[in-house]
């Protein structure tokens, strides 16, 4: 653009590289001209060609001479009418239908024909194993016919599906089936009623060949739902719907008592797909998924599937209330609803289960996902002020730390406050497109808080550093805290304001590992102190326990205090967090080549053996203390990312450990192989624990490592202890490895869902021919780019394992790049997503970052990029 100083002569450039998508901006929404109160949609469905039939009642919103404009992709109008008459009065502009309109109301009526089998965006109406189904969010709808496809216009939809019944016997929409009918030459017909007006982004239609896991639901008030799941017949899916079922009544219930949000249809349908770009989607009344996050069974399935299946379930059911009943008034606010929903399934998963692992696991993965996205060229606030293409913004920042903001308003709300303004905030707005200031409107009123300065979070971008420095004053026998605070500059945004951060903290005697109660300490400066009474002696500073507020904070605290923390902190995420720092210090002064004072080997492995031996504590949260910061945190904290330095010093910190505390790996393992297999949280606890425990074996190369991992594979009746084995295989050079891989492939062939993991666990292993298996995995007649979660087993395995992707040949890169390369034309969406691991150059030695940036530009000059990529690679570019 003319405004980007490294543009070169402005012809040159224009010849040079393709044109870019416009910038679409928060501060200029408008309400819409036009409002559609009610929707009637025809439909005669096929794969190949599916007439549509739009009928609808528009008005004029306010006083305006504006023509009415429907949003079009890709779409033709076959007949326009305006209040039953032919119009030849309208035209196409960029996709959309204009059509000028002399009254205050009208019924318009399009018809327009599209492909389904086509559709290989998966946007809009599409084909997935001959059913056809829908994805509208964000701007599907569009795909489908023409219409105001914005979250603020809401309408009352009936849906009239008809459809040959032997191939398509099952027709579902949203709300409730409203009539039925046999046609002609063997169709058949459903009419659909849904009565909550709703965005045209929750429209959802399902045709095919389905079975369902049916069930029923009471309300608090006594309604009764009917709850089915559709999935394929014939495949064994059926078989595999429970879990899903039960996660779906936890939810409805949890819902009812957590929030006081009760279910406002008389069904509730979920349907499963293989081919989806996402994990789920809520539309009313009609949840749409992806199929792995419905389909398990403890044979196909691991644990951590099943929690997966547990909170995404929750996650769409939540969005009934928080997305549905109260939606986006436009894009910018998406976070409003998925912010909100994130912290309710974490909320619902941490009730569930085990709630202090349940909050490691949500920090791992904003660490993993959020905090690199916040310090790169992708950043952005988690309300945006800009976008190109709003399918890039369904991003951990949006989501993830999203979920973070709701959860420090809670944390300074209180549980009542906080449930106050939940029900002010659904009472409010229900019925509405609302916006975050209206979330933050009803926190403040609800729960009597100021969050003047708190908004700041929605506005700036980037991680906030907090730095905590603990003096002690024998004399007074005080201890004081100095906190200082500073947000990193991030694209378009410098100079940053303090954020306020609610900081959970207790000061914990060394002597006796107590302490007098934790404390709330909220900042709301660039630096501020806060001074205790009556200590004699230092104490040990526990500090934003429970993950509080979403920075990195650095303590400084010596090796002996923080080994003190990770054996006695209270707090299970402070002692986590103490251990992981001790560790990560350790790999990143490594790595790097540093003097600094990090933990040796013996003291490492002596606060090892104690949690081993703590009896105290549950197998699944001994089992997250001893688990390692990933590679691609320890190389986050590096000035200059070194993965490979970084591989090396883990895995020999993983031998290490397995080789020193042999003994102690060796009798867990014993202790806790199970009688008989079982799902409740100790069991799994202890087949987690179990499985790390062969995982460090296996590092130490204690025995016959090769031997021991093959024995747990075969010995496996659940695909947990087969995963977690088939992983420790798959990065071993020895003929196990190849016989392992090739049972698990003969024996899942058919099961797509466990074919993804063959094809991950390989690209993920230590193996030192890791690329060289990835590039024959590309080439296998399993492998296509047509099914979004095969792709991403493959690639984003490869973009995930630091030793492949990061390899210094470059390799790794250019596999990533070719493969956005094809899949762009296909599928722009999940093409997109590929480009924020090359977009992290910035942070690399210079040899990788030259790779890298080479890459962008390979895929930045290709002839008609999407508007998705193109916006990713700008950007990463910069
Ligand atoms: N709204 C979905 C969710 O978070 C995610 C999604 C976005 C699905 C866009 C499909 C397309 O639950
Ligand atoms: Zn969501």
């Amino acid at each position: 653009m003319s405004d980007n100083p490294h543009a070169p002569n402005k012809e040159l450039a224009e010849a040079a590289t393709p044109p870019t998508p416009p910038t679409i901006y928060r501060k200029d929404y408008r309400p819409p001209d036009w409002l559609v109160p009610d929707v009637a949609l025809g439909f005669d469905l096929d794969l190949a060609e599916t007439l549509v039939q739009a009928d609808i009642q528009v008005t004029r919103n306010g006083d305006h001479g504006e023509p009415l404009r429907l949003e079009g992709d890709g779409l033709e109008p076959e007949e326009v009418l305006v209040d039953g008459a032919a119009s030849n009065d309208w035209r196409l502009e960029e996709g959309a239908l204009i059509l000028p309109l002399s009254g205050d109301a009208h019924r318009i009526s399009i018809t327009t024909r599209i492909q389904p089998d086509k559709n290989t965006q998966l946007m809009g109406l599409y084909a997935s194993n001959d059913m056809l189904c829908t994805q509208c969010e964000a701007e599907g709808f569009r795909r489908i016919t023409f219409f105001p496809d914005r979250p603020d216009v809401l309408s009352r939809y009936t849906v009239e599906m008809r459809a040959d019944k032997e191939r398509f016997p099952v027709l579902l929409s949203n709300g409730n089936l409203v009539r039925e009918e046999a046609l002609e030459d063997g169709r058949h017909l459903a009419e659909w009623h849904d009565p909550w007006p709703k965005p045209s982004y929750l429209f959802a239609l399902v045709a095919g060949d389905l079975v369902a896991n049916r069930d029923s639901f009471t309300t608090m008030s006594g309604k009764e739902v009917d709850l089915a799941i559709w999935v394929r017949p014939g495949t064994g899916d059926l078989e595999r719907t429970g879990h899903a079922m039960t996660a779906l009544k936890n939810s409805m219930r949890w819902d009812e008592e957590r929030y006081g949000r009760e279910y406002d249809l008389a069904v509730f349908n979920i349907v499963a797909v293989s081919d989806f770009n996402m994990g789920a989607m809520e539309n009313k009344g009609l949840n749409i998924f992806n199929s792995r996050y419905i389909l398990a069974d403890p044979d196909t399935a691991t644990d951590a599937d099943f929690d997966a299946i547990e909170g995404v379930v929750a996650h769409e059911y939540f969005h009934n209330w928080s997305g549905n009943r109260v939606t986006c008034r436009d894009w910018f606010q998406l976070s409003l609803k998925e912010g909100f929903t994130v912290f309710r399934d974490q909320s619902f998963s941490a009730d569930m289960g085990s709630a202090p692992v349940k909050r490691i696991e949500d920090v791992r993965v904003l660490r993993a996902a959020q905090f690199p996205e916040d310090g790169g060229p992708l950043a952005h606030p988690i309300r945006p002020d800009s976008y190109m293409e709003i399918s890039n913004f369904y991003t951990a920042t949006v989501y993830n730390k999203g979920a973070e903001v709701i959860r420090m308003m809670a944390t300074l709300a209180g549980d009542d406050g906080f449930r106050k303004a939940t029900d002010l905030y659904f009472d409010r707005h229900d019925g509405e497109a609302a916006t975050c200031e209206d979330f933050v409107l009803a926190m403040e009123d609800g729960a009597g808080l100021d969050l003047t300065v708190f908004r700041r979070w929605y506005e700036q971008a980037g991680t906030p550093q907090v730095t905590a420095k603990l003096d002690h004053d024998p004399q007074a026998k005080t201890a004081t805290l100095t906190i200082s605070q500073s947000v990193p500059d991030t694209p378009g945004q410098s100079d940053k304001q303090p954020m306020v951060l609610p900081l959970k903290t207790a000061l914990i005697d060394r002597a006796t590992g107590q302490h007098k109660g934790e404390q709330l300490l909220v900042l709301e400066e660039a630096e501020q102190r806060f001074t205790f009474d009556g200590f004699d002696a230092p104490p040990a500073l526990s500090i934003n326990r429970g993950f509080s507020a979403p920075v990195t904070l650095s303590s400084g605290q010596d090796v002996e205090t923080l080994a003190f923390l990770a054996r006695h902190d209270d707090d299970s995420f402070a002692r986590y967090e103490a251990l992981q720092q001790l560790v990560t210090e350790r790999l990143v002064s490594e790595a790097s080549g540093s003097e600094a004072e990090v933990i040796d080997d013996a003291m490492l492995a002596q606060v090892f053996a104690d949690i081993l031996a703590d009896d105290r504590l549950e197998e699944a949260m001994r089992a997250e203390l001893l688990t390692l910061p990933s590679e691609s945190f320890v190389g986050e904290q590096m000035a200059v990312i070194r993965p490979d330095r970084v591989n090396q010093a883990r895995q020999a910190m993983r031998k290490m450990l397995g080789a020193n505390l042999a003994e102690q790996w060796q009798q867990h393992y014993v202790k806790l192989a199970p009688s008989g297999f079982a799902m409740d949280g100790a069991a799994r606890g202890a087949r987690r624990m179990r499985g790390l425990a062969l995982a460090y074996l296996v590092a130490g190369e204690v025995g016959d490592a090769a031997g021991t991992a093959h024995a747990h594979f075969e010995a496996a009746d659940n695909m947990t202890d087969r995963q977690t084995a088939l992983a420790s295989l798959a990065g071993m050079e020895h003929p196990l490895r190849e016989q392992a891989l090739d049972a698990f492939y003969t024996r899942y062939k058919d099961n797509a869902l466990v074919l993804d993991k063959w094809f991950s666990l390989q690209a993920l292993s230590f193996h030192p021919d890791v690329l060289e298996h990835i590039a024959a995995l590309a080439k296998h007649p399993d492998f296509t780019l047509a099914n979004p979660n095969r792709v991403r087993s493959l690639y984003g395995a490869l973009a995930g394992n630091p030793s492949a992707f990061h390899h210094a040949s470059g390799q790794g890169y250019r596999m990533l790049a070719d493969m956005v390369i094809a899949l762009d034309p296909k599928n722009a969406q999940t093409a997109a997503r590929f480009i924020p691991p090359l977009g992290r150059w910035r942070r690399f030695d210079e040899g990788r970052a030259g790779l890298m940036r080479a890459e962008l530009e390979r895929i930045r000059n290709v002839d008609g990029l999407s508007r998705d990529t193109t916006e990713q690679v700008v950007k990463s570019l910069g």
